[in-house]
């Protein structure tokens, strides 16, 4: 619908009807009217599978008592929720690095929300995983903006293709879910800009997405579902993000300043806060104006969804099973495999144990909005027996359903184990219940879990460790075993996924999205991430993940990136040239195995200059998955833009680049270089205004505001005109003081602070003319 013809429905609207457009109609729809022709559309959660309860969006009306207690993921709650296909969580499907896989997803998903008349579901989740605590991690994607904006974009785009709308969450540095409503981030403007909003703004200019979620925190002191500069001049202003903003769930505290920070659509249904909206027009405390702008904005989402609508084919079940199988299997990463002992070649009267409880009840997703009631949850052990077909197969539990042990249950798996070949063993971490302090404890395995790991290693080394969790776990007892393959929270399809790796049907491709640390203690954020607080200093500033690690030179458990096959790869022929603006980079990737498979080909760019801003070692900047058979060979290419070498400047307001050279790394990881070649760049010219308390260091960078330096010490009458020569610079630009305390101490009082203030404004006249 066109921009006029809304204005004019908003013109025909009473101010109360305006009011009430701006909260929900209830927890999921928007407020139609009939009268006016406004229609309302419907949404649901969530990040990896669609979750909507039977008859939810029809209540407008519940009583207070009624609606105590709600959960999302309970038994009960289940059993009132549709089936849905439920696939690999956030960190599960980032570690696919496969944006194509993601993009199928999203057409299924799309689909499924058609089924059940959605116009526009509550994801995909994007916050940066900070720190490993954070509980709903496992909805994100990653420790790096470029792997989360990638994923992030690929879904988005793939969603909406379809027809449905998406509203990616929780902007911004919604990092700790403890106190989650009230926390407040101290955050600089250089790691808003290069972490915590980057993924963001490469979803905004890639793939538009006709919504986005505000978050419940706040960022340096201001709420980000208030009155605030990062959704009103940051996204909006200079993204150009012409979406509507909806409020996570009750995230405005007060819908006058929510107005102000353009925060548009308020849900759920809330008549207290319409009602405080309208009397504050009434009373003249809010322009009306900014009500109406609220509107517009909320009919455009309703119209251009309902237009999607109108457009929807005839709707028909597609089983997503198998992709969700797929998908499991490519967010899988093994990490370790000695000895080749992965995968498994079961041969006949061999014994195999499979040992742990999660064989046979696996943790396959996360909790709360996020959980979705799966159609089909394939039990990992069920999928390995047929492939033991010949072997004489043991189970034992190891561990009880809470991750505690026994005496008798550890003796029963170190027995199996001792007569088995091979081990299998199942293992995985909890998340809390979700409340108001609903972060991990620690990124341990229950105790339980790791006395049976220990006891079994102990009377048997070929053991292979298979661990589901949402988020990153310590591993000290890594090394006591043969192989571990991480399956994340992988969804209903996890437990064939499995025994598709275990048994080689399938060779692992997935790649860590977020660095393995050997401890808690280690992490970037771990002094300044305490669950209980309500101010959180981002101390570790823009290095975040492995830019903190590789900064350190500290050893994590396995690095950012890192990801093993059962091939090899090989790449050569690195080539890197500049072409209309952009560098292309070629490189062959040969498949030097005997499996095919697919392989993540990724892409870091480390500066090789001292820079004027301390920079990350390296920093991923492109990704590609692809499938190679053995001895294929493709040729793979990355298009870099500025932005690809660049930093924020809080002084410059923008992205420079310096000049210099940058080493262009084909990497394994990380930590690893695999192929480099080094390019120069001239730079863009990068110009910080002066402060008034700049040193002659800052100043005398500009050869123009330099010699007005000097004519203006001659007005000023505190030397002659040939006094000026490199005796007069010589003696002045040793100085550690700022110019103006320079002056100050050595010019008698003839230059006053104000005539120097005003030589700085006249200087910043003249840099900012240079552009
Ligand atoms: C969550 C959102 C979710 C919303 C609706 C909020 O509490 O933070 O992620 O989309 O509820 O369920």
């Amino acid at each position: 619908m066109k921009k006029e013809q809304i204005e004019e429905i908003i013109s025909k609207m009473t101010l109360h009807e305006k009011v009430l457009l701006c909260t929900g109609k209830n927890s999921w729809r928007t407020r139609d009217y009939e009268k006016l022709g406004i229609p309302s559309i419907l949404v649901s959660d969530g990040t990896s599978g669609v979750r909507f309860q039977i008859g939810s969006d029809q209540p407008e009306e519940m009583s207070f008592y009624d609606s105590l207690g709600g959960s999302f993921d309970n038994e009960e709650a289940m059993s009132r929720t549709y089936r849905a296909t439920c696939f690999p969580s956030g960190s599960a499907i980032a570690s696919s690095w496969d944006t194509e896989l993601i993009g199928e997803i999203g057409r299924r998903l799309a689909g499924e929300c058609k089924e059940l008349g959605i116009n526009m579901l509550l994801g995909p989740g994007m916050n940066i995983h900070r720190h490993p605590l954070t509980a709903r991690n496992f909805e994100y994607y990653s420790e790096d903006p470029v792997l989360t904006g990638e994923m992030a974009s690929a879904i988005v785009s793939s969603v909406q293709h379809e027809g449905v709308g998406t509203c990616m969450k929780h902007f911004a540095c919604h990092n700790s879910d403890s106190r989650r409503t009230r926390v407040n981030v101290t955050v600089s403007e250089r790691a808003l800009r290069e972490i915590y909003l980057a993924g963001y703004e490469r979803v905004v200019k890639k793939a538009h997405p006709v919504s986005l979620m505000s978050a419940y925190n706040k960022i340096n002191g201001e709420e980000v579902s208030g009155n605030n500069r990062i959704t009103r001049d940051i996204l909006k202003g200079e993204w150009g993000f012409d979406g509507a903003i909806v409020c996570d769930w009750g995230a405005v505290k007060d819908p006058v300043e929510a107005s102000k920070g353009c925060i548009d659509l308020q849900m759920p249904l809330s008549k207290s806060s319409a009602a405080y909206l309208e009397a504050a027009v009434e009373k003249g405390q809010l322009d009306e104006k900014l009500v109406d702008e609220r509107a517009a904005r909320i009919l455009k989402l309703v119209y251009q969804l309902k237009e999607w609508e109108a457009d929807w084919k005839e709707i028909q079940h597609v089983n997503s099973h198998e992709l969700a199988v797929e998908a499991a299997a490519e967010s899988m990463v093994l990490v370790q495999n000695e000895n080749h002992m992965l995968p498994l070649k079961p041969k006949q009267g061999q014994k195999i144990a499979v040992l742990g409880h999660m064989a046979k009840e696996p943790k396959y997703q996360g909790t709360g909005c996020a959980a979705v009631h799966a159609r089909q949850v394939d039990i990992p052990y069920d999928q390995i027996m047929p492939y033991l077909a010949e072997c004489e197969a043991s189970f034992a539990e190891g561990y009880l359903p809470d991750g505690s042990t026994t005496d008798e249950l550890i003796k029963e798996a170190v027995q199996a184990a001792a007569e088995a070949d091979q081990v299998i063993i199942f293992v995985g971490s909890f998340l809390p219940g979700e409340d108001d302090d609903y972060n991990r404890k620690d990124i341990q395995l229950p105790a339980g879990m790791v006395r049976m790991i220990e006891a079994v290693s102990e009377v048997n080394k070929n053991c292979v460790v298979v661990l589901s969790s949402g988020e990153v776990c310590e591993m000290p007892w890594r090394h006591r075993v043969s192989a571990v393959l991480l399956t994340w929270f992988s969804g209903e399809g996890m437990g064939s996924a499995i025994a598709e790796i275990l048994f080689g049907k399938v060779s692992p491709s997935g790649r860590l999205a977020n660095t393995v640390p050997e401890r808690l203690q280690d992490t970037p954020a771990y002094l300044s991430f305490d669950g209980n607080v309500y101010e959180i200093p981002y101390a570790e500033d823009i290095y975040v993940g492995y830019r903190y690690y590789e900064k350190k030179g500290i050893m994590p458990a396995y690095p950012f990136g890192y990801g093993l096959s059962y091939t090899t790869f090989a790449y050569e022929n690195l080539g890197v040239k500049e072409a209309d603006g952009q560098t292309i980079v070629s490189v062959d990737v040969i498949n030097t195995g005997d499996m095919a498979a697919k392989h993540v080909v990724e892409l870091f760019i480390e500066p090789k200059m001292k820079t004027r801003l301390p920079r990350p070692v390296r920093e991923l900047k492109a990704f590609r998955k692809i499938f190679l058979k053995p001895g294929e060979k493709k040729q793979i290419q990355f298009s870099l833009e500025c932005r690809d070498f660049a930093y924020y400047d809080p002084k410059v307001k923008d992205w420079v680049v310096e000049n210099g050279t940058y080493a262009i790394e084909i990497c394994h990881d990380s930590m690893n270089v695999a192929l480099a070649s080094e390019i120069t760049k001239s730079g863009e010219k990068y110009l910080v205004p002066l402060g008034y308390d700049c040193g002659f260091y800052e100043m005398f960078q500009y050869p123009e505001v330099r010699r007005m330096f000097y004519d203006f010490l001659v007005e000023q009458g505190l030397v002659t005109r040939d006094q000026v020569n490199d005796t007069l610079e010589k003696g002045i630009i040793w100085s550690f003081w700022a110019v103006r305390s320079y002056l100050d101490m050595n010019s008698n009082g003839l230059i006053s602070f104000e005539a120097y203030n005003d030589f700085i404004d006249r200087a910043n006249e003249v840099i900012r003319n240079m552009k």
